[in-house]
């Protein structure tokens, strides 16, 4: 694989693992703006490196050799990983462009009236997702 995917991958999923955690604390202790902040970091993160991996990384071939009960787990990986960076927009989004609005009431959406129960959900799949990558670096390394 090639070496700077490797790292990249490695340090990415390390800092996630950490402030996946500090967001949900954060959120928690109602410190909302550091709460905001990392999650939009993570957003982004999570997206650049998805990015990355299908159009410029050349880390896909290495998945390509694979064989046997490996295919069925990196595909389980990948459709997990994806659908919770799509929740996970979802939920910014709605709580981005709600401004003004009483997201609590009627008047607030579905993501916005359940946000923390959908967001705590998320953030436990996510973290089990970077989990799960760090261990097929190990496994393609
Ligand atoms: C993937 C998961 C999550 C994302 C992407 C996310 C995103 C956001 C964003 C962008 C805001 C800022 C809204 C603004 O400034 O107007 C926010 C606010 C907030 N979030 Fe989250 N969040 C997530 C998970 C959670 C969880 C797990 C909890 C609770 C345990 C939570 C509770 C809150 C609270 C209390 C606020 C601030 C008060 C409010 O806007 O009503 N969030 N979230």
């Amino acid at each position: 694989m090639n070496p700077s995917f490797y790292i990249i991958s490695l340090i990415w999923g390390i800092v996630a693992i950490v402030l996946l955690p500090v967001a949900w604390v954060a959120a928690r202790r109602e410190a909302e703006a550091l709460h905001k902040w990392v999650m939009c970091l993570l957003v982004a993160g999570g997206w650049a490196f998805v990015i990355n991996y299908l159009f410029m990384s050349r880390a896909r071939e290495a998945y390509m050799e694979l064989s046997g009960p490996f295919v069925l787990w990196f595909a389980v990986h990948g459709l997990v990983g994806l659908l919770t960076l799509l929740v996970a927009t979802a939920l910014l989004v709605s709580r981005l462009s709600s401004k003004g609005k009483d997201i609590e009431s009627e008047e607030g959406s579905f993501l916005n009236r359940k946000h923390a129960l959908i967001g705590t959900i998320t953030i436990i799949f996510w973290l089990l997702t970077h989990i799960g990558g760090i261990l097929n670096l190990y496994l393609l390394g």
